[in-house]
């Protein structure tokens, strides 16, 4: 709890939250009844937790309308809701991430799985609430993964565009920070665990569990990384008129040719929140406000 916060209200929250704050009943992606709650109770602060409505344009609505709200405006938020635009992005500004292709078209992305090694990843490009992420063993999960997307539109628009990766073996590591749009401020590095089943194993999901610091990042590792990775696409968002503000997410495998990055969150992680906030010494809300 910070001594600045005195009312705490939460849209839509949950039973846990009830504990510590009011709970609205306005969903999250329910921009222009946010805005106007935000309106009403001459809210100081909106600090935006998910993606859809970052997407949707929720911190744009916020700031239009006069009020602060803390998290990337649509254009920064890009990042997570467009894999596509975020491969596209680390290409141009030589961010080190793994191979990979971006297909709209089945017939050609068909043709692109046939003659690559597995396993291979297929992504959906668009939000899919961490369920849009196939790592497949074999060429027919491949395919059957594709067709899911792209044919049966399982994930609906998001699947409208897809990527094909070489898979990345190694640790995986997130690495979060706060953005001011100019500068970077990492967190501990945290390492969370996104599939299914114990002992890492099934789909992914939108992630089982965590901890923090990760001993496989250790502070030189993070410092390279800030220097190498989270800079570089703060330097690159604000090049392009779209400057990034909030918590940049790094999600990285670091392989034996290095780290490399899988995707981006524009967001707090979950579960990673869970273990990296009680690790802060500092007040949240000084922070929200820098
Ligand atoms: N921990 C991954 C995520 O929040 O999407």
């Amino acid at each position: 709890s910070s001594p600045q916060v005195d009312r705490l209200f939460i849209a839509p929250g949950n039973g846990g939250t009830a504990a510590v704050g009011q709970n609205v009943p306005i969903d999250a992606e329910q921009i222009e009844a946010l805005v106007a709650f935000a309106r009403q109770e001459s809210i100081d602060l909106t600090v935006v937790g998910p993606e859809a409505p970052l997407v949707a344009g929720v911190v744009d609505a916020i700031a239009q309308a006069g009020l602060r709200a803390f998290g990337p405006s649509a254009a920064a938020a890009r990042l997570e809701g467009s894999k596509a635009f975020a491969k596209q992005f680390m290409i141009e500004e030589g961010i080190p991430t793994g191979m990979g292709a971006i297909f709209r078209d089945y017939g050609a992305a068909q043709a692109y799985l046939r003659q690559r090694e597995t396993p291979v990843v297929v992504k959906a490009s668009g939000l899919a609430a961490g369920k849009g992420v196939s790592v497949c063993s074999t060429r027919q999960e491949a395919e059957e993964a594709l067709r899911q997307m792209m044919v049966e539109r399982v994930f609906g628009p998001a699947g409208d565009e897809v990527l094909i990766e070489d898979c990345l073996v190694g640790e995986e590591a997130s690495l979060l920070a706060f953005c001011d749009g100019r500068t970077v401020a990492p967190m501990w590095p945290a390492r969370d665990y996104k599939r299914l089943g114990d002992g890492d194993v099934g789909p992914n999901t939108g992630g089982m569990g965590g901890y923090a610091p990760s001993p496989y990042l250790p502070p030189a590792l993070v410092e390279e990384l800030r220097v190498r990775i989270l800079q570089p696409v703060i330097d690159g968002m604000r090049r392009r008129g779209t400057p990034y503000v909030g918590v940049l997410y790094a999600g990285l495998m670091l392989t034996e040719e290095g780290p490399r990055v899988l995707e981006f969150n524009a967001r707090f992680g979950d579960p990673e929140t869970q273990v990296l906030l009680p690790l802060l010494e500092s007040d949240l809300v000084d922070i929200f406000l820098a």
